[in-house]
Parts: C-alpha cells; structure tokens; sequence
C-alpha cells in the first residue's frame, strides 16, 4: 500500500486483461514433444544440445513483425497491458542486453525487438509487463538440475560441475537491473519460476529464494521500478497470484488476506508457437474465463504465441476479433469490476462496480431467468450490447404456481423476462440498475 493509499494493483483490478506473449527461438522448431506439453520447452523435453539448438538461433529471423499491429489488436480485443517474454529458460534475449551475445541483435532479425514492441504498445495506452526467466539452460554458470536439457548426459554434467551459480545471479540481476532502466516505466515483472527442493522434491537440483537471491533481486527491482507489481513465482509471496492454466474456485486467499490474482491462459494449450496443434479455446469459452475471473476477483492474461516469422497467426487473430467484438459492447461488465454480494442464478455470474451489477448469461434459460435477493432492489435492467430493456416482475411468493401462472420462487426473487433465442453475442450480459 503506498503512501496515498492505493495498491500497486489497482490498476491491475481496473484492466483486469492483458496480452501474454511467448516469442522467441522456440517458435521456430514450433513444436511440441508430446501431448499437452510445451512447445517453448521443446529444448529441454528433447534434450538438445547448444549446438542442435543453434540452428534455431541462425534461423530465427522475424521479416513480417509488426509490433504496432500487435499492440493494436491487443487494444482492439480490450486488453489494458501485456507481458512479453524478454527471456524464456532456453536463455535467449529479445533485447540488445549488454551482458551476452545470445540476443536478438545476433540473428537474421538483426534489431532490439523489445524496444519497439514497447513503444508500440505504450503508443496504444496499454501498459508494459516483462516475463522474465531465472532458469537459464544456454548460460555458462546455471548448474544444470532435473529440468535442464543435458540433465541426462553424464559428460555434460562431469565438465559442468564446478559452475558457479553466484555468478549466474550476477548475471540475472544485471539483466533485471537492464531491463528496468532502459525500456522507461515497467508496471509488472512477472519472474518464472521457483522450484525448490521443499515444493519440487522430485527434481534434483531444484532451485529457490536462496538460488536466485530473491530478496536482494526483490529490493533492486522496487528500487529502479517503485510501485511495480510482482508476481508470486520468486519464491517468496508477491502482490498477484498467478494460477496457470486452471481457473481458481473462488477468490483466491493466502495467508496474508485476499491476494490479487491472474489466470494466465493459453490459446491451445501451449505457449510458444505450436505449429500443428489445434486445440483452440472457443472465442465464448474464453469470454467465459474472463467473466467468471473478474466474479471472483481475477484478471487473465491470454497468451498468444507469434511465430518464427513475426505474426500472431489467422486462428490467434480470429479469436482476438471476436473477443474484441464481445468487449466492444460488455467492457463496463469488466473494467474495474469485481465480485457482487449476490448469489447468481445456476449458469450465470455477477460482476460488479458502484451502483451497477451485471449479470452474465453462460447458458440461455427459456424465458426468464430469477434472481434471488433482488426483488425491490433494481431502478432498471437492459441487455448491454443494444441498451434494450428487459422487463422485470416481481410476484408474491405465496401466490402458488399455475397452468398458466409462474409461482413458487423464494421471496425477494425478481425475475427478469427473456426472449426465446439468445442474443447473438458469445455471452449475454444484462446490466442492472441497483437502487441507492
Ligand atoms: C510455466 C511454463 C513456462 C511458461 C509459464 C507461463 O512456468 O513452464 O514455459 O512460460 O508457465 O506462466
């Protein structure tokens, strides 16, 4: 909490969605090894060496990147910031880091591809976020454990033995140190990943708060960036929690309270571009996980992975469109709104902001839908992406139902009328006008 009382994720609970992108040498063999894993993993599942992944490196060369078309779509889909992978744990770097060749600037690319994408999405008003990697399976003094790619070869780890991983936290702070004062103002760091021996017994060689210097890491990274939100993955508690690829039951608590959360959600279920897979989310379902998110406090962070050539691809766009479309209308429902103190209908959330509560649809009842709790409590209710009025009755609960008459409902319930066939949106949304 700062001095003047607002969180460092407040901005985070107005945005409540943001772009994830996973880019870099990996988009190239653009692959995965086996069923649900990761495609941006691919080095360490196959177990390559630095000298079968070089050929990544020579042909990693993105002639058709357009960050400024990038940064727009993002906007146009309703996304408020965005999270780019400056480096993944394969070690290479997207930007002109001081510190090491294997960078951007030393394949066909040529440039910083960090610094545009930046400038793009900052033009845009989005705000800035850099995922950084504390594994590093490319550099020199990371002690090769149960997740490395030579974890296997016995050689490997006899010649490797005496590396020195307090220089390889020099190195990761030094880029961290890079990376938040020369791209301007940075609003979230999200660090990927700890696994300790007392989490992740089963990896040998796993590595935590002590492996990365995480408090020291901690403190530079306020002191460059005062007000930055951290993300949860340093080993030590941050200021938003961050589930991956699962939708939380509810608010998410720890230990200290209620924590700001963000699902972050694939596309396909891979991160890195994954050539051949075609397990795409539907357009609805994933309007659904943002809804159901921001009901219980959360934001999502939706990855797309570009490929080797620079795009977002047709089936990332398309789904980014129809998205777009869905916040064009509903974008109040989720802006700087939260959970409501309503229990909804079966099949529907609430979320809500001031004086107005939003009910969302997820399956479309036949001719109305009730509302428990409500009776008195509403000036007025209208169906969101057209402003049109949905008629509201409130009937007398001892009234018994009929053949022709509804009856029966808990008093207090007020029962909104629908029509027959949904709305042509993914998901419906009414907005309720709560009396003072
Ligand atoms: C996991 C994956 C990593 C991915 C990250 C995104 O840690 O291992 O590849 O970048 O999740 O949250």
């Amino acid at each position: 909490m700062d001095e003047v009382g607002t969180r460092t994720t407040d901005w985070m609970k107005e945005a409540r969605f943001g772009l994830f992108i996973h880019w870099g040498l990996y988009s190239v063999p653009a692959r995965q090894v086996n069923k649900g894993s990761l495609a941006e993993w691919v080095k360490s599942r196959e177990r390559l060496s630095d000298d079968d992944y070089a050929a990544y490196f020579s042909h990693f060369d993105p002639d058709l990147y357009d960050p400024a078309l990038w940064a727009r779509e993002a906007r146009n889909a309703g996304m408020r910031y965005f999270v780019v992978t400056t480096k993944h744990h394969d070690g290479f770097c997207l930007w002109d880091s001081r510190l090491t060749d294997y960078k951007a600037t030393n394949t066909p690319a040529k440039r910083d591809l960090l610094r545009p994408m930046v400038e793009a999405f900052r033009s845009e008003g989005l705000r800035v976020g850099f995922y950084h990697s504390l594994l590093d399976w490319h550099h020199p003094d990371f002690p090769v454990d149960g997740f490395h790619p030579q974890r296997d070869d016995d050689e490997f780890k006899r010649s490797t033995a005496g590396r020195d991983m307090a220089k390889y936290r020099d190195y990761l702070r030094g880029q961290v140190r890079e990376l938040l004062t020369d791209y301007g103002k940075v609003d979230y760091i999200f660090f990927d990943f700890s696994y300790p021996p007392s989490r992740r017994p089963e990896i040998w060689g796993g590595k935590g708060r002590q492996d990365w210097g995480s408090e020291e890491l901690l403190a530079m990274v306020h002191d460059l960036q005062p007000g930055i939100v951290v993300n949860d993955r340093l080993d030590l508690p941050g200021d938003v929690t961050t589930p991956e690829q699962y939708q939380p039951a509810g608010p998410m608590r720890l230990e200290g309270g209620q924590s700001a959360w963000e699902a972050c959600q694939t596309l396909n279920g891979s991160w890195g571009y994954d050539r051949d897979n075609r397990e795409w989310k539907s357009p609805e379902l994933l309007v659904k996980l943002q809804v159901d998110g921001v009901s219980k406090d959360g934001n999502l962070l939706l990855n797309v992975g570009p490929t080797a050539r620079g795009e977002l691809g047709r089936e990332a766009l398309s789904t980014l469109r129809r998205i777009g479309e869905w916040m064009h209308w509903h974008r109040e429902s989720v802006y700087g709104c939260g959970p409501a103190p309503f229990t909804p209908p079966p099949d529907c959330r609430y979320t809500m902001k001031r004086d107005r509560l939003f009910l969302h649809v997820f399956s479309w009842p036949f001719g109305h839908v009730h509302l428990p709790g409500l009776a008195g409590r509403l000036d007025f209710a209208r169906f969101l992406h057209d402003g049109s009025e949905v008629q509201r009755e409130e009937t007398d609960p001892s009234r018994p139902a009929s053949t022709i008459q509804m009856g029966g409902r808990p008093a207090g319930t007020l029962t909104l009328h629908l029509p027959v066939r949904q709305p042509d949106v993914p998901v419906p949304v009414i907005e309720l006008f709560l009396r003072p």
